[in-house]
């Protein structure tokens, strides 16, 4: 484990941290299949020792807790993967049971897990509603055989529905994730199948392009000259029709990728997305926290990143209480870039003053030239009375060149 320490806010009574969102991530990192599109940590195991998973993740999970003295009670939990609809019920319930006993529950927590949508995961799946699940998000991907193909998927589109329909008759909060901009997608197969989705009822849906990662399937077949994925102007093309569809059917945009009905965001990415306070525990899991620096007698916000390798992060729970490979303390930059990055991503926008009261004066964190070039080119929309600073819709599809622009 490395520790790197670097700058350290100035006093507790002085916290820039009042009462924020307090989440849990929990990653379960294994699947029935490698998808060839997918670079999250998941891997392919059929000898997981299920018990000793449990009783490290429980163990990890005391650890951070040891980090953390003082903090609010949890707002969400997700369990995020991988393939968290594999892992048995009882498991579910044991480890909602111990972060309750550790952390302590508002009392309307939000509960996600993701799952894919397979008859058999499928009756497990329903059982997690008694052990406390209050969400849903299935991986549908596609509503067309030759797309799930194309993508590599198990399961079929009938089979997809029907897992969809079992759900959203035990859970009142359902989302589901499509894929789209894949080669040959038309902008009317698209516009038919998002027509579909919206008419499913839902009220969330995280509507996701294509994307070619490295290290993946689709990345050796595109080095080796084949389309994998659509041009950026076709894809942008599908993004439009995207916007439409879910603003006229009442779930537009609140970030990026993901369409909601009023209320139905999803509270757990919103803490990632406004910079908020979590824990993440399993392999490969990332953590941004608050906690008290007893040398320092000051607060610091921690990032922890525990080890990529299932094995190796179970070996060092059992020998060390954590998995943890990277913990490091941000400095007040790294905490206003990271506003930036996320908040700029919700359609919300961010406030250029709270930031500055929480990481200090805005010209060491923003480059007003490129906020004003960001302007000029429709990109950018400031509020100088509000201080709100957000991007267009033609602005978030452009947002990494943005943030190149803005931030110092
Ligand atoms: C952790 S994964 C999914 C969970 C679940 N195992 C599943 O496959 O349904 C979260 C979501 O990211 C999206 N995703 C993963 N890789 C992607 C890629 N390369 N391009 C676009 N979306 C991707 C998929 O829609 C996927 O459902
Ligand atoms: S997309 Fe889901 S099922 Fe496929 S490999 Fe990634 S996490 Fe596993």
């Amino acid at each position: 484990m490395t520790t790197k320490t670097k700058l350290l806010f100035p006093n507790p009574i002085s916290s820039p941290f009042p009462i924020r969102p307090f989440s849990l991530y929990i990653h379960w990192p294994f699947c029935r299949a490698k998808c060839p599109y997918c670079d999250f940590n998941s891997h392919v195991d059929t000898q997981v020792d299920v018990k000793a998973f449990g009783d490290a993740l429980c163990e990890e999970m005391t650890y951070m807790k040891s980090l953390i003295p003082t903090h609010p009670a949890l707002s969400s939990l997700f369990f995020g993967g991988g393939t968290p609809s594999l892992m048995p019920p009882w498991l579910i319930d044991r480890l909602i049971t111990h972060a309750q006993r550790l952390f302590g529950f508002m009392d309307n927590i939000e509960i996600t897990a993701e799952a894919n949508p397979t008859s058999i995961e499928t009756e497990a799946m329903l059982n997690f509603r008694q052990a406390g699940v209050t969400r849903v998000s299935m991986g549908i991907q596609s509503l067309d055989d030759n797309g799930l193909k194309f993508l590599g998927r198990e399961h079929s589109v009938i089979e997809a529905l029907s897992a969809l329909d079992k759900v959203c008759k035990a859970f009142d909060r359902v989302s589901i994730d499509l894929i789209y901009a894949s080669p040959n997608q038309s902008p009317k197969a698209w516009h038919d199948m998002l027509s579909q989705a919206l008419s499913l009822g839902l009220g969330h849906l995280s509507l996701y392009q294509l994307t070619i990662e490295q290290g993946t399937v689709f990345h050796t077949r595109e080095r080796k000259g084949e389309i994998m994925a659509l041009d950026n102007d076709q894809a942008a093309n599908l993004y439009e029709i995207t916007q439409k569809l879910t603003s006229d059917a009442g779930l537009p945009a609140y970030e990026i990728s993901n369409h909601a009905t009023a209320e139905q965001e999803c509270r757990h990415n919103l803490t990632y997305w406004q910079a908020g306070d979590w824990i993440g525990i399993g392999p490969g899991a990332h953590g941004r926290f608050a906690k008290f620096d007893s040398e320092h007698n000051c607060i610091v916000r921690a990032t922890t990143k525990t080890r990529n390798s299932p094995a190796g992060w179970l070996s060092s729970v059992v020998k060390n209480g954590h998995g943890i490979e990277t913990q490091e303390i941000e400095t007040l930059h790294d905490w206003a870039t990271e506003m930036v990055m996320m908040g700029l991503r919700l359609t919300q926008g961010i406030s250029l003053n709270s930031i500055e009261r929480l990481c200090g004066p805005i010209d060491e964190w923003l480059d007003f030239g490129g906020v004003a070039q960001g302007i000029d080119a429709g990109w950018l929309h400031h509020d100088p009375l509000s201080s709100i600073l957000m991007a267009t819709p033609d602005g978030r599809i452009r947002l990494n060149f943005i943030l190149s622009i803005i931030l110092r």
